[in-house]
């Protein structure tokens, strides 16, 4: 059975004290669950990556970056590379962020290349993939995912399908309120998980798990899980919330 992640990416929110209180509110919590293949995660700005693996260290919460540089070393002003980040003992990077898309010029290119600087690191990268909303208004959706999958994931080899993990955020939906509707979302879950079948075998395509993103919250988050191709959620906002991070959690712990 694959993995059921929650995934909390909280963006450029949240300070030091602000993450250790997180934390300290929240491990406790989930070191008394029953998470069976339940795997909760948060993503803190790089300067907080360490106290949130102490803080984490002997639970079940896995940390992760937001992002990592396309390069290992050398005189890249401001860039946080896969070596360093394995370096924390961190087990996963986000990567290919619509954001990180639209604020910092990253190409399927430029992705695909973190994506080879994190599997040389033994970092699981969590990519991003979504379309715009001018995208699916032009009936491109299908287009627009499958070509971000081939740049992005081109040349690698997959031999179980948890080497990575994929995260589809359709553009219109993150931070707007507007979340897809579970058939919208479920529909492109299939789609990827057909494309990963045809390009890696059948089994991988089983195991791999897919994460839905955009205006997941609370009450919304369990018709999107009951989908059979949505394997977790990819969570900004209401991730930032002890409480709301806790129900989704437990929410995708009555599904299992
Ligand atoms: P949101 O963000 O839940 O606030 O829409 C999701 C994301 O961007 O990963």
């Amino acid at each position: 059975m694959r993995k059921l992640i929650i995934a909390g990416n909280w963006k450029m929110n949240k300070g030091l004290g602000e993450t250790r209180s997180f934390l300290q509110a929240v491990v406790p919590q989930l070191n008394k669950l029953d998470l069976g293949r339940v795997i909760p995660l948060v993503a803190p700005a790089y300067p907080f990556l360490t106290e949130a693996l102490r803080e984490a260290f002997a639970s079940p919460l896995m940390v992760s970056a937001q992002d990592v540089s396309e390069r290992n070393d050398g005189a890249y002003t401001g860039e946080v590379s896969a070596p360093m980040l394995a370096s924390l003992g961190l087990k996963y990077c986000i990567i290919g962020h619509s954001e990180r898309r639209q604020y910092h010029c990253e190409t399927d290119a430029s992705v695909n290349q973190r994506l080879f600087k994190l599997l040389d690191q033994g970092l699981v990268p969590i990519v991003c993939i979504g379309e715009t909303l001018a995208q699916r208004d032009a009936g491109d959706t299908e287009k627009v995912v499958l070509s971000q999958l081939e740049g992005g994931l081109k040349d690698l080899k997959l031999e179980s399908g948890t080497e990575i993990i994929i995260a589809y955020e359709p553009v219109w939906a993150i931070g707007t309120g507007r979340t897809a509707t579970p058939q919208q979302a479920q529909e492109v879950h299939a789609i990827i998980r057909k494309w990963i079948g045809e390009t890696y075998g059948q089994s991988v395509a089983q195991n791999l798990s897919i994460l839905y993103g955009g205006s997941v919250k609370p009450d919304n988050i369990k018709e999107l899980l009951e989908c059979s191709d949505i394997d977790g959620g990819l969570i900004g906002g209401a991730s930032l919330k002890e409480n709301d991070f806790l129900a989704m959690i437990n929410t995708a712990i009555g599904l299992t």
